[in-house]
C-alpha cells in the first residue's frame, strides 16, 4: 500500500480540552507518524480561504467564526493510506453518527466543533497541506 500524506486539524473544542496529546497519540497507535505540527489561531481570512469550497454552505460564516475563536494544531500525517486512515480514525462529521472509539464520538461537541478536520482526498491533501506549510516544514520520518 501506497506511504500518504494528509492535513489534519485539532480544532479548538480539542485544543480547549486539552487533548491535544491523546488524538496525536491516537493517529501515532494507528501507525500514522507526524511529519508537521503548528499551533496557530486563525485569522477569520485564513478560515474563509481554507473553508472556500463551503462558502455557498448555511453553515459557512459560524464554521470560519468558530475556527478563528480560539488555537488550532495544525499537522501533516505520514503513513500507508493515511487519508483513509485519519478519517477512519476521526469518525463521521456529526459526532451523533461518529462510530464508537473514534476522536469525534469521544471528544467532540457539535458538528461545527467536531475536533478534528481531515483531508478528503489526495488532490485535497495537497492543497491542503500546501495551504498552511512549506515543503520544508515537512519532515522526513523513516
Ligand atoms: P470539517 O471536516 O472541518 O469540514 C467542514 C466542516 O464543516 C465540518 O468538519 C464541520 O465542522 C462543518 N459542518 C459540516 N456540515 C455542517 C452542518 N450541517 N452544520 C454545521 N457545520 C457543519
Amino acid at each position: 500500500m501506497a506511504i500518504e500524506r494528509t492535513f489534519s486539524i485539532i480544532k479548538p473544542d480539542a485544543v480547549a480540552k486539552n487533548v491535544i496529546g491523546q488524538i496525536v497519540a491516537r493517529f501515532e497507535q494507528a501507525g500514522l507518524r507526524v511529519v508537521a505540527s503548528r499551533m496557530i489561531q486563525m485569522s477569520r481570512e485564513q478560515a474563509g480561504q481554507f473553508y472556500a469550497v463551503h462558502k455557498e454552505r448555511p453553515f459557512y460564516n459560524d464554521l470560519c467564526a468558530y475556527m478563528c475563536s480560539g488555537p488550532v494544531v495544525v499537522q501533516v500525517l505520514e503513513g500507508e493510506n493515511a487519508i483513509a486512515k485519519n478519517r477512519d480514525i476521526m469518525g463521521a462529521t456529526d459526532p451523533k453518527k461518529a462510530a464508537k472509539g473514534t476522536i469525534r464520538a469521544d471528544f467532540a461537541e457539535s458538528i461545527e466543533a467536531n475536533s478534528v478536520h481531515g483531508s478528503d482526498a489526495p488532490d485535497t491533501a495537497k492543497l491542503e497541506i500546501a495551504f498552511f506549510f512549506s515543503g520544508s516544514d515537512l519532515c522526513s520520518r523513516k
